[in-house]
């Protein structure tokens, strides 16, 4: 499956384009056609193979929708973390966000699959919130707003169901006593030009941004500080955040005496326009997990499809499920029984579907999904302090005394 992405957060800090290819995906732009084998190629990491699944089988004794349908597809190291998991070894998870606005659907993919992934494997995670990478980033950003931000997207993290003895959540700039020197020693061996090419910083681009992929990379080696062993890291995220990985933790990770950290990527989960992937910067067409149910509704009646132009094309010729981004909704969240979806996939290519019942359906399942994510998202204020670790604290203590 392939997902049309036409789409620039915003081209600031540069990229690592490549225009012959026609995209863009660093951390901070997703623009052009996504080609997810290319991206596979671009940056040198592995499919997932038939072998993995089958493992993944063994030991948890499913395979998880998103890994079935390719929606988590490639990885660095996956067969080792399974090894070292095998051998008796536990590792951590570590996944985060940059807290810039309100949490849409694309975000919560890697975060369900992260709670699968703590849930079988009985990991640990390490959540990270960058309020100081959004703050750097975004011109008009002040550090209070993502510092608020991110305590309001804490609550949807919280309403994913993590377990709060194993989830150590942290704000980058609550947590710099602990994050600097890590921090430190690993900028330490990254070159400005390294860095340049891995991320395309600019002359134009501020101190503070070149610096910070050091922050996002310490957390891949922060549990083995505090816990003073080393301890394998297992990172789920959409494909975007590989350069922190692939250009800092990874090249950085054997000189200071880690373990390399290794990944799961993800793909993006499309918006509800022509093209593209669910970005807040696109309001219009992403669902925030505070919509109202009204505004869902709007929203999933208003979405672009893959339908014809007239009722008798349709019937005639069928829709086209594959640039549809209602199909892939149904794809990636709204549909877990693959037998259903492949009806859902026949009647709409067969014309048997049409459109306007099809986004009637999705609308009736996006409502309820956030009507439910909403309830749990308010019983998770009286969470937060479960969850939450800062230096003030000290290493892994929390407020509420779970650790
Ligand atoms: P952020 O806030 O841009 O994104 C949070 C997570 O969501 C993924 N993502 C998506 N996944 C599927 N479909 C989409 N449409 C979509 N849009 C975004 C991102 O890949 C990410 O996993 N710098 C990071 C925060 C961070 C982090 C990490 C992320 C710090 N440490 C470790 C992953 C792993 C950021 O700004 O993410």
């Amino acid at each position: 499956m392939e997902i049309v992405a036409d789409e620039v957060i915003s081209s600031r800090t540069g990229s690592d384009s490549d225009g012959d290819k026609g995209f863009v995906v660093t951390p901070w732009v997703v623009k052009g056609q996504l080609d997810y084998a290319k991206l596979v190629e671009q940056f040198g990491t592995t499919p997932i193979s038939k072998e993995i699944l089958e493992r993944f089988k063994k030991i948890t004794g499913e395979i998880h929708p998103f890994l079935r349908r390719g929606i988590f597809y490639s990885h660095r190291d996956l067969d080792w973390i399974l090894d070292r998991y095998e051998a008796g070894e536990e590792f951590f998870l570590y996944t985060g966000r940059g807290p810039t606005g309100n949490v849409h659907l694309g975000h919560l993919i890697p975060w369900i699959f992260t709670k699968y992934l703590q849930d079988k494997f009985g990991a640990e995670l390490y959540f990270q919130f960058t309020d100081d990478e959004r703050f750097l980033y975004s011109p008009k950003e002040t550090l209070e707003n993502t510092k608020k931000t991110a305590y309001d997207n804490l609550l949807d993290l919280i309403a994913l169901g993590f377990d709060p003895k194993k989830t150590f959540v942290f704000l980058d700039t609550d947590y710099m006593e602990t994050m600097y020197p890590i921090a430190a020693s690993i900028a330490k061996h990254v070159t400005l030009s390294s860095a340049r090419s891995i991320f395309g910083f600019e002359n134009s681009t501020n101190i503070g941004m070149i610096f910070f992929p050091t922050i996002e990379a310490a957390t891949c080696f922060l549990p083995c500080i505090l816990k003073g062993k080393n301890i394998p890291c297992l990172i789920p995220a959409a494909i975007d955040q590989d350069p922190y990985w692939r250009g800092v933790a990874r090249e950085v990770a054997p000189k200071l005496g880690y373990y390399k950290p290794a990944q799961i990527h993800g793909k993006f989960m499309p918006g509800l326009g022509q093209g593209g992937k669910m970005s807040a910067s696109q309001p219009e067409t992403a669902i925030f997990t505070t919509d109202s149910p009204k505004t869902v509704e709007k929203k999933v009646l208003s979405s672009f499809t893959g339908g014809r132009a007239t009722v008798e094309q349709q019937r005639r010729l069928g829709a086209q499920a594959d640039i549809c981004p209602v199909y892939h909704y149904f794809y990636f969240l709204f549909e877990q029984d693959d037998s259903e979806l492949g009806r859902i996939y026949n009647d709409c290519t067969s014309g048997t579907l049409l459109c306007g019942d099809c986004k009637l359906l999705l609308a009736e399942r996006v409502k309820e999904y956030v009507i439910r994510h909403q309830e749990k998202r308010e019983k998770a204020r009286q969470l937060v302090d479960d969850f939450i670790v800062s230096d003030v604290r000290g290493g892994l203590r929390k407020k509420s005394g779970l650790s």
